[in-house]
């Protein structure tokens, strides 16, 4: 047994090596980074990209590769979370935007590229009969709640403790779990400043795969409540799949108390043509969509039953508003469709199976080297937890993240320096370029990092290690 001085020296010296690399490795993107402080607060504009000591400037991205300011190269394993289904610059694509570019990208009036995007996802996706486009995901179930809010006639939407929605103000509610609360039921809390407190009016929280808890929830409230949001599969929240039956009781007790089942599939669609809900075999009633539906531009939409979506219809007496300067832009329209076409039940099933592979090589990987850690997720989409528990709740996920020091952050940086993007999260998205080849690149990196950090983990975390 090494004393514990000793194990903190090493684990320090792991840090500071593995940061000291990153920064070597970075000197123009170090040097970017201080220019843009005098201009973004902290030298950043959207937040999920920022990380310490300061992010890498990505200069380039071809297919499933990355090339940063510096001339490094990674495989993109976040691809613009998740949304970037065929990696980078994919030629038919590129083609398509660039041909519109040369005629216009937006005329401010009705447009024919709307109308084919509009066409494939309703066709595709199970719950939706008519659709509307946004610029975001945000937007999108923004948009959705409204929706869900004036069919009904009431003002509270149940949302999940830890379910990620977007950054609009009725869903920055509970998205960081409770991790040290003891109450068995979550309660509503305003995720930071500047939210007003009347949005806590309009949302309660309820835990994932508690069908019991939600049921009590609706018992109590539902001649107030309009609707359910949740994401079948809670990507932020780190991807825990449903447990059997959770989604199609959850869609039992919204026709059972009369409320409205929402779903953000922003995320998983891309898991199958028709998205989770396919998968799942039901209908939400109303469908967020974003990531993937643009092709890398930005393009989002919420969609649902005709008798709802019906609602936006300009013509309609009492109408509800729904505007946006590029909604429906065409070289996102273009852009999207090309994409989806090209992300075919085929594909996706290929890319699935990719992922499976990468999840369970990940697991044995875990196992191998006597750390206790799972990755968990699906097809496309896999991601690492640390701890070899079972993970039913979001809350139980934000809590395998406790007591361990900057183990996620460092892995992050190390696997950057070994050439692979992601993010301190752990997730794994991939991507149709990707082939067996570069996903083994990836394993074999992800095994040296945790080789490189096991001092580390020693010393900070020693209950992940099975010694
Ligand atoms: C499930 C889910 N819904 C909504 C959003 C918001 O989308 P956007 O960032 O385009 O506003 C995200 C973004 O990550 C998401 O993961």
């Amino acid at each position: 047994m090494k004393h514990p001085d000793e194990l903190k020296r090493e684990a320090a010296a792991v840090e500071d090596a593995i940061i000291q690399r990153y920064r070597a490795r970075t000197a123009g993107s170090r040097a970017r980074h201080q220019e843009a402080l005098r201009y973004l607060p902290g030298g950043d504009t959207r937040v999920a990209t920022f990380y310490a000591p300061y992010p890498s400037y990505m200069a380039a991205g071809a297919g499933a590769w990355l090339t940063d300011c510096d001339g490094n190269r990674y495989l993109d394993m976040l691809n613009n979370y998740t949304s970037l289904a065929h990696g980078h610059a994919q030629p038919a694509i590129v083609e398509e935007a660039a041909e519109q570019l040369t005629r216009g990208t937006v005329f401010g009036a009705a447009a024919a590229e709307q109308v084919a995007l509009a066409k494939l996802l309703t066709a595709r996706v199970p719950g939706i009969d008519l659709l509307r486009f946004t610029n975001s995901g945000s937007e999108s179930t923004m948009m959705m709640m409204r929706a869900a809010r004036a069919y009904r006639g009431r003002d509270i939407i149940v949302k999940l403790e830890g379910g990620y929605h977007g950054s609009h103000d009725f869903v920055e509610v509970s998205v960081s779990p409770e991790v040290s609360a003891a109450a068995a039921l979550p309660q509503a809390r305003l995720e930071g400043r500047g939210l007003p407190a009347a949005v806590l009016n309009a949302v309660m929280v309820a835990p994932f795969n508690d069908l019991a808890a939600m049921e009590a929830l609706l018992q109590r409230h539902h001649k107030r409540i309009a609707g359910i949001i949740i994401e079948p599969m809670p990507n932020a929240g780190g991807l825990l799949p449903p447990a059997p039956g959770y989604l199609q009781g959850l869609r039992a007790l919204a026709d059972a108390y009369d409320v409205l089942l929402l779903f953000d599939e922003v995320v998983t669609l891309r898991l199958a043509e028709g998205g989770y809900q396919e998968i799942a075999g039901l209908k939400p009633d109303l469908t967020a969509l974003g990531k993937i539906i643009g092709g890398g531009f930005p393009v989002a939409a919420f969609g649902g039953r005709a008798d709802i979506m019906s609602a936006f219809d300009p013509q309609g007496a009492d109408f509800l508003f729904h505007s946006g300067t590029f909604n429906g832009n065409s070289i996102g329209m273009r852009a999207g469709l090309t994409a989806l076409q090209r992300l075919d039940a085929a594909a996706i099933a290929r890319i699935n199976r990719l992922g499976e592979r990468f999840g369970a090589a990940v697991n044995a990987m875990f196992a191998a080297l006597g750390i206790r850690a799972q990755c968990l997720g699906y097809g496309s989409l896999q991601q690492i937890h640390w701890t070899d528990g079972e993970l039913l709740t979001l809350r139980d996920a934000a809590r395998a993240n406790q007591d361990i020091g900057k183990l996620r952050e460092l892995l992050h940086l190390e696997l950057m320096n070994r050439g692979v993007y992601t993010v301190n999260r752990g997730l794994f998205c991939l991507s149709t370029p990707m082939q067996a080849a570069e996903l083994d690149f990836a394993l074999a990196a992800l095994a040296a990092a945790l080789e490189r950090l096991r001092p580390y983990i020693r010393a900070v975390a020693p209950r992940l290690l099975a010694e």
